[in-house]
């Protein structure tokens, strides 16, 4: 709740009713608009490192309003090509957030009923985008348990019914990772001309930084790759995992990485603000979290061009159409999710 707060009075936030931004179109053009997002030049918070360059991927362009939509149409296609995936069984997995919301986005345009499990206390909203617009169906987990308590949950449902259900798993399927090393790490190739030397994201599943740190290696191997994790175990910083206290996922290889970066919530928060001051951009606290990782290592490093990912923006996913102190209400203190 306290983070909530925070980031209430940094945002100052408006009682008005924002509309999501969510396809109005639904049918198979909307899955085209997955992939293929602007790479934004960071134009005035670099001031202080001359020699170095900071792109960030504009991920909430993805239809889904976030990078987790690439996943989900990875995992669901290579499920149908698998044949586990076929029509009738319903799309299981455990998921508060954007993952949650592209499920429930392509499972509809694809005919797929959608079942997603998340704790209690996550977003009316949320719930809301997930359930109302796109017609999911929600399984509440316990609200102390945080993402951890949502897979296992998840995983009983499976095995009371293994056949009626189709769980894409997304911490430990390696068409999460794929979908970032076929599809993100090529864009950002062509889109920094082959210039970028160091990639950096955020740590949720670890499907970004493994798909991106695998293929930008076979492009260049000299490029060095930072998964960016929150600082605290108990973190308000959404979509991200705190690894040494969470179930590790089985798709996350931190030998192939290189060195973490640690950023505090409280950073992050002020970050959303400052993006939205200095940039024009108002994102979510991932994405500011991945800016402030980025910024520690155009500190460390001095020259370079350095990529990070912006998973999602504000406007959906945080403010919360105008109710915020229902939504201080509904967050504790528990872990977030992916
Ligand atoms: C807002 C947000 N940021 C970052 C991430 C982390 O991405 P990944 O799961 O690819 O590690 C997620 C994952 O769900 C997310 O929802």
């Amino acid at each position: 709740m306290i983070y909530n707060l925070i980031v209430m009075s940094k945002l100052k936030l408006s009682e008005e009713v924002l509309a999501p931004s969510c396809p109005v179109i639904m049918d198979e053009s909307v899955l085209k608009k997955i992939g293929n997002t602007p790479l934004i030049p960071i134009q005035n918070l670099t001031r202080d490192f001359p020699d170095v360059e900071i792109y960030a991927k504009a991920e909430w362009r993805n239809a889904g309003g976030s990078v987790k939509s690439r996943p989900a149409l990875q995992m669901i296609e290579d499920g149908e090509a698998s044949g586990k995936l076929t029509k009738g069984k319903i799309i299981l997995d455990s998921t508060s957030g954007n993952t949650g919301i592209a499920y429930a986005l392509i499972g509809k345009i694809k005919g797929y009923r959608v079942k997603l499990v998340m704790p209690a206390n996550v977003s009316k909203e949320r719930k809301g985008l997930m359930a109302d617009f796109y017609g999911a169906e929600i399984v509440t987990s316990s609200p102390f348990e945080g993402s951890d308590g949502a897979i296992l949950l998840a995983r009983e449902i499976l095995e009371r019914d293994p056949d009626a259900y189709f769980m894409p798993d997304q911490y430990n399927n390696d068409s999460n990772w794929r979908a970032h090393y076929l599809h993100t790490a090529n864009e950002i190739w062509k889109q920094t001309d082959g210039r970028i030397t160091h990639f950096c994201a955020g740590i949720g599943t670890g499907g970004t930084i493994m798909g991106n740190t695998r293929r930008l290696r076979e492009l260049n191997p000299e490029i060095k790759c930072h998964p960016i994790e929150p600082a605290e175990e108990l973190h308000g910083i959404e979509g991200l995992k705190h690894m040494a206290s969470s179930i590790v996922p089985g798709i996350y290889k931190e030998e192939e990485l290189d060195s973490k970066i640690s950023v505090a919530t409280e950073e992050a928060y002020d970050m959303v603000e400052t993006l939205e001051k200095e940039e024009g951009i108002l994102v979510g606290h991932s994405s500011a979290g991945a800016m402030v990782g980025a910024l520690k290592l155009a500190a460390q490093i001095k020259k370079g061009v350095i990529v990070t990912v912006f998973p999602d923006s504000c406007d959906t996913n945080y403010i919360n159409f105008g109710k915020f102190k229902e939504h201080s209400e509904t967050h504790s203190t528990t872990k977030p999710d992916s």
